[in-house]
């Protein structure tokens, strides 16, 4: 089954061929970071005319790495939410288009069931059941994952996602858009026990997650260190931050794998990336002995591969013209 599969929910264009939900042929990636980095974020408006701008030549690219044409595509999947409305629609338009004239079926993926897939590419042998914990720019789950396409979210969220977190924490203490792999390295060399940020567990049997709360601790820290005339130890306010959430999300998980009998979590998300993240969670697994799962690092931040993978386990549908975006779309 080659599908070919396209992703432009945020600021990475980004088209892939994937052979039966595991074999990568091409997983093309045009990052906008550069543009947006000067506004600190992502701009919306501008995402979706680069997207435009793109998206013909990235999906012609993915083709042509995987040696491949129109005629060998199976199946086109295409991310439908969640994510910035225009963004997305680039790509659907795109998709219901390829679909139409080429009588070839659409498969919509939600795109976080893409981060959860990601590390299907990875492991060949990987299969459900297993606890799933996505930690993305703009979401945070804890789910069962019973089978590729079904699952249970057990906790989530109640305020910003880890990967916000860590950009506004970033914003303080002046890194550049995006912040997450900015506060990675200059933990490394600061010290996680010299400033102590609250850990939030919410309610004792909670699964759920705040991270607005620490974001706030981070900028008092800050502001009044700067009023006290005291410079700012950098580096040690990115260590502080980091093991206060990943303390968090580290002990949600292992009591979601207790809670529920798992030995398996997979995680994914652009804050799979995080190097202390790895780290803790090999810990947890030398300590219990479950498995650990992380999708390789190009897999991580958004891509149309994870997509693909996604998709193979997904119906497609011969009507592609009813297709609409759907930014607010849930896990
Ligand atoms: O999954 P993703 O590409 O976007 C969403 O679907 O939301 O994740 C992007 C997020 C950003 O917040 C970025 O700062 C964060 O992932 N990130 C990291 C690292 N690499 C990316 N956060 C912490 N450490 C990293 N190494
Ligand atoms: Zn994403």
């Amino acid at each position: 089954m080659n599908i070919l599969a396209i992703e432009t929910s945020c600021d990475e264009t980004s088209a892939a061929v994937v052979v039966d939900g595991r074999e990568v042929l091409s997983n093309i990636i045009e990052s906008q970071i550069p543009i947006h980095k000067v506004y600190g974020g992502v701009v919306p408006e501008i995402a979706s005319r680069n997207h435009l701008m793109k998206i013909s030549d990235v999906v012609d690219k993915a083709l042509e790495k995987a040696k491949m044409t129109f005629d060998d595509v199976d199946k086109i999947a295409v991310t439908y939410g969640p994510g910035l409305v225009g963004a997305l629609l680039v790509g659907v338009n795109y998709a219901k288009g390829l679909c139409f004239a080429l009588n070839k079926p659409i498969v919509p993926v939600n795109h976080m069931l893409g981060h959860l897939s990601s590390p299907l590419i990875t492991y060949k042998d990987l299969k459900p059941p297993y606890i799933a914990l996505v930690v993305s720019g703009g979401h945070t789950y804890l789910a069962k994952m019973l089978d590729y396409t079904i699952l249970e979210v057990v906790g989530e969220t109640r305020d910003d996602a880890i990967g916000e977190a860590y950009d506004k924490v970033a914003r303080t203490l002046n890194f550049e858009y995006p912040g997450g792999p900015k506060i990675d390295k200059a933990a490394k060399l600061g010290d996680p026990n010299k400033i102590k940020f609250p850990r939030v567990y919410l309610e004792k049997d909670s699964l759920d997650f705040s991270f607005s709360g620490i974001k706030s601790a981070v900028l008092n820290y800050v502001n009044s260190e700067k009023m006290k005339g005291n410079e700012i130890d950098v580096n040690s306010v990115a260590a502080g931050f980091q093991e206060a959430v990943l303390e968090v999300v580290v002990e949600k998980s292992r009591r979601a794998l207790e809670l529920y009998g798992y030995d398996k979590i997979v995680i994914a998300g652009g804050v799979a990336a995080n190097t202390r993240l790895r780290e803790m969670f090999d810990e947890l697994s030398q300590k219990t002995g479950i498995g650990v799962y992380y999708p390789d690092f190009e897999y991580c931040t958004d891509n149309a591969a994870m997509i693909g993978a996604a998709a193979y386990y997904l119906e497609g549908s011969d009507d592609p013209l009813t297709l609409n975006a759907e930014p607010g779309l849930r896990l």
